[in-house]
């Protein structure tokens, strides 16, 4: 039984919890995914929540979920880490890296008992591999700078330090952020693990002092654009005149906004030999894993390429 207000859905339904759910493009490409997928009556729901929401909200949401049988899970972006916070208690089950991040990007059920599950560390990770693929690092002796150290700087960490392969893991790790605040959580999170991984943690929001740390990095170095500048807040972490390294790869979280960071990399593309990737793959991995956790569907290589290609068809 539940204190709170629950709705009888008629129809099978997937939430997407986020602060304005309407504006993603994943309300296009949700139907298409669940015709590949032979669920079609599975609909889209968006639940939009403000930023640090009350305690009592995020339960609600979790309730409905929890105790309406059509409500049969959701993806958490923005809340991940208060929606945990808030609703710990409700849940029968949390996954290795949801226990050691306190945090959820996906809720679940499974033969009636309710999951979390932190997917970014195992998202980032595939969106990382897909890009470098085996040895990179081995092969290039490349380091990472990760330009903000929010969830998705810190899951990208967290997927290196579990690589099993000297070979796939850099001799260094620098984390930049604003505030110390997330850097200090992420080191929390990397002192539960064994590493021989060097991180830096560099608390800066200055983009000529960026410019110098990444002028310092070794050839075949990845720096990614974590901050979310670009498209959530306007700029780049780096300035103009900053130089990407030799033979190295830049990497933009997002793959829509006004990308700066990502057109500043497009114009080394030549001089530097660098490759630019953007946040395409990684929104489609974010998904499709979650959307595979919720309706038990396992995602494979061969699976995730139909669902890229189905996404990638509603691109505009
Ligand atoms: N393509 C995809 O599917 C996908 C998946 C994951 C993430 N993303 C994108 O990647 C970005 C980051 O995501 P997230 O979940 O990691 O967000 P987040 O948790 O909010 O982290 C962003 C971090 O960047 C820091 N930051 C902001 N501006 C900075 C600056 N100028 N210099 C240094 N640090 C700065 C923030 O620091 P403070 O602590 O000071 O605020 C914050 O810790 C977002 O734009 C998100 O949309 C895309």
């Amino acid at each position: 039984m539940s204190s709170y207000p629950i709705i009888n859905k008629m129809v099978p339904t997937f939430y997407f919890i986020g602060v304005t759910t309407g504006k993603s493009s994943i309300n296009k490409v949700f139907p298409l995914w669940m015709e590949v997928l032979g669920r079609p009556e599975v609909v889209l729901e968006g639940i939009d929540h403000k930023i640090h929401d009350e305690p009592e909200a995020y339960r609600a949401t979790v309730a409905q979920i929890k105790h309406d049988p059509n409500s049969l899970g959701a993806l958490v972006t923005t809340h991940k880490l208060d929606i945990f916070t808030a609703a710990e208690d409700m849940f029968d089950h949390f996954d290795p890296y949801a226990q050691v991040t306190r945090e959820m990007s996906s809720i679940s059920k499974r033969n009636g008992r309710l999951e979390g599950h932190a997917k970014d560390p195992i998202t980032a990770g595939l969106s990382l591999d897909h890009i470098i693929g085996d040895s990179y690092f081995g092969n290039t002796g490349g380091h990472i700078l990760c330009l903000g150290a929010g969830g998705s700087g810190l899951a990208t960490l967290l997927h290196l330090i579990n690589k099993a392969n000297k070979v796939d893991r850099p001799d260094k790790f620098i984390a930049v952020n604003r505030s110390p605040g997330r850097l200090d959580h992420m080191r929390d999170m990397a002192n539960k693990y064994e590493t021989d991984i060097q991180i830096e943690y560099v608390v800066n929001s200055d983009p000529r002092k960026n410019d110098e740390l990444m002028a310092q990095l070794p050839e075949g170095s990845i720096v990614i654009n974590a901050t979310g500048m670009g498209k959530d807040t306007p700029g780049s972490p780096v300035t103009d005149e900053g130089q990407f390294p030799k033979n190295g790869i830049a990497w933009e979280f997002n793959y829509r906004g006004e990308l700066d960071f990502m057109h500043q990399a497009l114009r080394q593309v030549e001089s530097r030999n660098l490759r630019v990737e953007d946040g395409w793959v990684y929104f489609v991995h974010g998904w499709s894993q979650v959307v595979g956790q919720v309706l038990d569907i396992e995602i494979t290589p061969e699976l995730f390429k139909r669902l890229d290609e189905t996404a990638v068809s509603t691109r505009s």
